[in-house]
């Protein structure tokens, strides 16, 4: 006598159920991928520290206004701004900060940080990071979220840690640190 079920239905089964389980989850348009193929995979971590560069003063603004008032609740900006290696804006330039800023808040100085850096460094060079969260710029430390990625950055996930390095009152350029810390295939 053989048993209620041979190995071959049993694994029929469970296929049907897998299947029906992940329609449900997934719809028709998409593909969950199984556990056993998603554990076959290891992220890698990359750290990245550079100096951003916002010049909204002078003949070379990198950062102009394109809305609003500056520095008042509503204000935009659209930013280009260089990357480099050390503080010094004469330093290594390893990427560019592309995207805007908006003032987010009516009482405090928080900003809210939509922008790509795009690298230029070897391998990274083409890269990119996308961070969109919100920036009290008078705190010391800001965290933001990387919340994806292009290239080496492929489904990136991880934040951004930013700290003014230098802030000139006078003409409102900035000098701010950067540490980005990204999960990525
Ligand atoms: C980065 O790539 C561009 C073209 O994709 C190339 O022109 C440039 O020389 C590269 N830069 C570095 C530093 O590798």
């Amino acid at each position: 006598m053989g048993s209620f079920f041979t190995s071959t239905d049993l694994f029929t089964m469970f296929f049907i159920l897998l299947s029906t389980f992940l329609a449900i989850i997934d719809g028709k348009f998409s593909e969950q991928y199984t556990e056993t193929k998603a554990t076959k995979h290891v992220d890698k971590i990359t750290h990245l520290h550079f100096y951003f560069h916002d010049i909204v003063s002078g003949k070379h603004p990198t950062a102009i206004l394109v809305a609003g008032r500056r520095n008042s609740f509503g204000s935009t900006a659209m930013i280009d701004d260089p990357l480099t290696e050390g503080p010094d804006p004469g330093s290594k330039l390893v990427g560019r900060a592309q995207g805007m800023y908006s003032m987010a808040s009516q009482y405090d100085g928080s900003l809210l940080m939509v922008v790509n850096f795009v690298f230029k460094e070897g391998k990274f060079n083409g890269s990119s990071v996308s961070v969109l969260g919100r920036n009290p710029v008078l705190d010391a430390v800001r965290e933001m979220p990387v919340v994806g990625g292009s290239g080496i950055f492929r489904f990136a996930r991880g934040y951004a840690l930013a700290k003014t390095y230098q802030y000139n009152i006078k003409s409102g350029d900035a000098v701010v640190e950067y540490n980005v810390f990204v999960m990525h295939h």
